[in-house]
């Protein structure tokens, strides 16, 4: 018997295996604005089906994983869309019908916004969220990878990782939240925070977030601190660094909780 959770509200739910191939292009048209994209997949404009592969597999884990939750918001469709999206991903664009489930097409609706949650190790939900008659047998298709450079993710993996280890200690972790570039501001983004700040406050365990600056701006609104921030050096097809902003969220007075969980949450 699990815990209760929050009640979703508006358009959020758990995320499904169906979902995923729509997943895959919310989180490409969305993390392209984010700093770290360019820095880790340099090579975007020539492999854009490769950085969709990498996001769908990356959300497939997590869909699977019993220490995640997998949350996506649902809005209508707005089928100019692809116009904002960089030209890259703009040239292999999916047809609707392929990257939307057809009962949600047939409303006219999508699912534009989508995040990642981590649970602590030891934590009483283990499982809790589980896309239910999903098969999580699926084979995963192959990634390449051939969009990032291997000199840029060895540089989070050594510099960020560490620091997340040390500052997210006993904390639930925002690993992924991404809003389709033609739904922001719509709120979507701040539905899915608060809902898991709820599930925070009731389990009364902190949060912690790694972001890039326009998560930094979205969750320090809602009321994360800055415990530290990491620059990530630059390489030799990104020269400039890049910066992570470890924020955290405390959920009770006298803080401390045991555990320890780490992730990375904007990619
Ligand atoms: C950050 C993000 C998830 C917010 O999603 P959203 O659905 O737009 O969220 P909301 O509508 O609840 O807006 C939350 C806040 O995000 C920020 N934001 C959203 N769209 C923005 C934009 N186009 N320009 C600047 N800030 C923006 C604002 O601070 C906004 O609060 P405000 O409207 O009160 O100023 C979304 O903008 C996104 O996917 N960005 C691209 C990927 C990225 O950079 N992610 C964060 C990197 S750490």
């Amino acid at each position: 018997m699990f815990p209760p959770t929050p009640t979703f509200k508006g358009a959020m739910r758990l995320a499904r295996l169906a979902d995923l191939p729509r997943i895959g292009v919310v989180a490409a048209a969305a993390f392209y604005h984010s700093s770290w994209f360019a820095y880790e997949r340099p090579y975007y404009n020539q492999y854009p089906l490769d950085t969709l592969a990498s996001y769908r597999r990356s959300f497939l884990r997590a869909l699977f994983d019993p220490d995640s939750i997998v949350v996506v918001v649902e809005d209508t469709l707005d089928e100019t869309e692809s116009n904002r999206v960089y030209n890259a991903l703009a040239s292999v664009y999916p047809p609707f019908d392929e990257q939307i489930p057809k009962d949600l097409l047939d409303q006219g609706k999508a699912v534009v916004a989508v995040a990642s949650f981590s649970l602590l190790p030891d934590s009483a939900r283990h499982g809790q969220f589980q896309p239910e008659g999903d098969n999580p047998g699926v084979p995963e298709t192959p990634v390449l990878n051939r969009d990032k450079n291997a000199i840029a993710s060895e540089n989070m993996d050594k510099v960020l990782h560490p620091q997340e280890v040390e500052t997210f200690k006993g904390r639930m972790v925002i690993d992924m939240m991404v809003t389709h570039p033609s739904h922001w501001r719509r709120g979507h983004g701040t539905l899915i925070t608060k809902w898991f700040i709820d599930l925070a406050r009731q389990d009364q365990v902190g949060l912690a977030v790694a972001a890039a600056p326009m998560g930094k701006v979205h969750f320090s609104s809602l009321g994360f601190k800055k415990a530290k921030t990491v620059e990530i050096p630059g390489y030799h097809d990104h020269p400039n660094p890049i910066y992570a902003w470890l924020g955290l969220l405390n959920v009770k007075q006298n803080g401390g909780c045991g555990g320890e969980r780490v992730s990375r949450a904007f990619l």
